[in-house]
């Protein structure tokens, strides 16, 4: 049954992909910036905008995303002189980017950037229109000229598809940690060995940015070799960006003013290693994602129920006798008539964790009666249904 409904949805996600057009095909492109004639054909070719720069945030107050990695910014198309457009095609500013993303089959996408790509006061739908109608619109091989059977609002998907893969290619977190620089509330670090770290791992200098003295953001720049859909990014130094760092003193804090935790998965590793690993309690804010057939697919919104295309419920876990207590902003959260629910007026259950993964009675595996998808929100059972699902927690 699950299987069953898992490949029916497989399949009509994948008619609609094949009912999409699809990008010019470039045969032998020019990398941009590096032409040395005027070259008319701009599908193939990036053109104003030829430095495609991958811009990410570590966002502390408030603190969004997991406490171990860096978030989304966006995807600039820079002209080769750091100059750029804005807001190139006020008829292509579409204000209904999730529902794009969902007519066309995007589930592991949004669950992506329902993780990675969110908004600091907590609106990412403006967020993502604002990246997509400022900066995504300029971006000179996304015209719908630029399609071979062009069907409407196609380059939405390729635009947040190709952003999310960049990113998860640039590993901040990890780059710097690598060379011992970590999150803290006391130390600081200079510009020459945060840039020689970035460094290390992407083969450029990028451009950092600081506010009121704590690195903020991060900007790695590439030249394409072709369309940004199809073409092959080459990292670039980056051409006309200043930094609003200084030279030495630089503040990297910690996000929720807290710990980095250990109970966290890596959170961009393959589904492969992405295998709960750790034990202990939950605790502070997290999010609880739900894994099936061990990939993940959504997590829980605040009453408790599971959604695969919206933002995560920030849940606060509180010890209590031999586990935790969860809470979500619609309140406490329990078992009751074998079904987890949180509202006020709940009794609050106490949990236990297990291998990071929530457990009731010891046991991990919950229920749902199908895998929710687009705008349904499943139920989520203690007793047996044709759905498994489990829940990991992510401290943010
Ligand atoms: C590169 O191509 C663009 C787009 O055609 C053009 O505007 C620019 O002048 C060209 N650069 C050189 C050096 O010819
Ligand atoms: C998104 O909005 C555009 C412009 O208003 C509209 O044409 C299109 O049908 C909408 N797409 C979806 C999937 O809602």
């Amino acid at each position: 049954m699950a299987s069953f409904s898992k490949i029916v949805l497989a399949s009509i996600a994948a008619l609609q992909v094949v009912l999409a057009g699809s990008p010019k095909t470039c045969s032998n492109p020019t990398l941009s910036c590096h032409n040395t004639t005027s070259i008319a054909d701009t599908c193939c070719f990036n053109a104003p905008g030829g430095q495609l720069v991958q811009t990410q945030f570590w966002d502390t107050s408030p603190s969004t995303g997991p406490s171990n990695s860096w978030t989304i910014h966006g995807l600039w198309p820079d002209h080769c002189d750091g100059t750029y457009d804005s807001n190139c095609d006020a008829s292509r500013a579409y204000t209904n980017i999730t529902s794009i993303l969902q007519s066309y089959g995007k589930t592991d996408l949004l669950s992506d950037m329902n993780t990675y790509w969110v908004d600091i006061n907590g609106d990412d739908e403006s967020f993502w229109e604002h990246e997509w109608s400022k900066h995504g619109t300029c971006i000179s091989t996304f015209k719908p000229s630029c399609y071979t059977g062009y069907t409407a609002q196609e380059e939405v998907p390729d635009f947040f598809q190709k952003t999310v893969d960049l990113f998860k290619t640039l590993d901040s977190y990890t780059a710097l940690a690598n060379a011992g620089i970590t999150p803290s509330s006391t130390e600081t670090y200079t510009s020459a060995a945060i840039l020689a770290a970035l460094k290390a791992s992407f083969g450029q200098n990028p451009t950092i940015q600081c506010s009121s003295g704590a690195l903020d953001e991060i900007w790695y720049s590439f030249d394409v070799l072709g369309s940004v859909q199809t073409g092959t990014f080459q990292p670039a130094a980056p051409v006309g960006q200043s930094s609003s760092c200084s030279s030495t003193g630089i503040k990297y804090l910690p996000k929720s003013g807290g710990t980095v935790t250990t109970t966290t998965s890596a959170t961009k590793t393959t589904t492969a290693t992405s295998t709960p690993t750790g034990t202990g309690s939950f605790s502070g804010s997290g999010y609880l994602n739900a894994y099936t057939g061990g990939s993940q697919d959504g997590c829980l919104i605040s009453a408790g129920t599971w959604y695969t295309t919206g933002t995560c419920a920030t849940y606060t876990a509180t010890a209590s006798g031999s586990g935790f207590t969860l809470k979500s902003s619609k309140g406490s959260c329990g078992i009751s008539s074998d079904t987890f629910t949180c509202a006020s007026g709940v009794t609050a259950t106490v949990f236990t964790a297990s291998n990071g993964l929530l457990a009731y009675n010891g046991a991990t595996t919950f229920y749902a009666t199908a895998v929710p998808s687009g705008s349904t929100q499943a139920t989520v059972y203690t007793s047996s249904q044709s759905v498994s699902v489990e829940f990991q927690w992510q401290s943010v």
